[in-house]
């Protein structure tokens, strides 16, 4: 356990993508997941369930079910854009991306149940775009975990899957088809240092009172700052370039 104040936590937090095998504390994962049920949700609704897989067969074959999503879908996407735009996550070779669930001691799969719209005052569902505040819920979970598994000294990673993958997730794991999946997270002790994060000054993104149409960005300035953040972040992505 260690002893980092809220803004430490937020502050040392780093998505990992290589991990150590050393295993994780016995009860840290309870801790996370409780942490994490204390998220807000809308209404309370509380959409979220988690299978955490510890077994190293089931988190090879995870892996190996997301590489090959992102190198049968992913890739040929991603390879559609301008190349300065490229994420180096979805572009062919980098199938090392999952790496992290295969090593790491174990992941959390978020469930959300997509029942639980029914908490929710019904014109956010009339009214919001389709299931926002389902998706919410389920992305405040997860920052929750990742900040509690900081927070004990471990690290983790936002791994986004698609519906290419869930149904090979949910028959491998014996999850009920209707819970849907959009991350995994593995958990566990970084294999390498990550420099201090990339982020936009706070002079740039904030405005008092009304926008400041001085800060504005055109459509081309935020494409080239995305170029620009491509630049500057493709080195630090730890990724094993071969089939996981
Ligand atoms: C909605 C969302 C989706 C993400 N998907 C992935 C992913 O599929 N794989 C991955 O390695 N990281 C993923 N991330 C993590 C981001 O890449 C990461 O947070 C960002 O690069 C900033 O790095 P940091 O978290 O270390 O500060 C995702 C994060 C969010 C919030």
């Amino acid at each position: 356990m260690t002893d980092k104040s809220f803004f430490e936590v937020v502050e040392t937090r780093r998505n990992i993508r290589r991990y150590k095998p050393d295993p994780i504390p016995d009860g840290h994962i309870e801790k996370i997941l409780d942490a994490a049920r204390y998220a807000q949700s809308g209404a309370n609704g509380q959409s979220w369930e988690f299978v955490v897989v510890k077994n190293a067969q089931l988190r090879s074959k995870l892996a190996q079910i997301l590489a090959e999503e992102r190198t049968e879908f992913g890739t040929p996407i991603e390879m559609s854009r301008v190349p300065e735009m490229r994420h180096l996550g979805s572009t062919r070779g980098a199938y090392g991306g999952h790496i992290g669930i295969k090593i790491a001691p174990a992941t959390i799969i978020v469930l959300g149940d997509p029942r639980t719209f029914q908490a929710t005052v019904l014109c956010a569902n009339y009214l919001s775009g389709e299931w926002d505040h389902f998706h919410m819920n389920i992305g405040n979970c997860t920052q929750i975990i990742t900040l509690a598994a900081c927070a004990l000294g471990l690290q983790g990673q936002w791994v986004t899957t698609f519906r290419t993958a869930e149904t090979k997730m949910k028959q491998l794991l014996g999850i009920p088809d209707i819970y849907r999946i959009y991350v995994v997270v593995p958990i566990g002790y970084p294999d390498y240092d990550s420099p201090p994060p990339y982020r936009r000054p706070l002079t740039e993104i904030v405005h008092y009172d009304k926008f400041d149409m001085s800060k504005y960005r055109t459509s081309e300035q935020v494409q080239d700052w995305i170029k620009e953040l491509r630049q500057r972040t493709t080195p630090h992505y730890h990724v094993r370039r071969e089939p996981a």
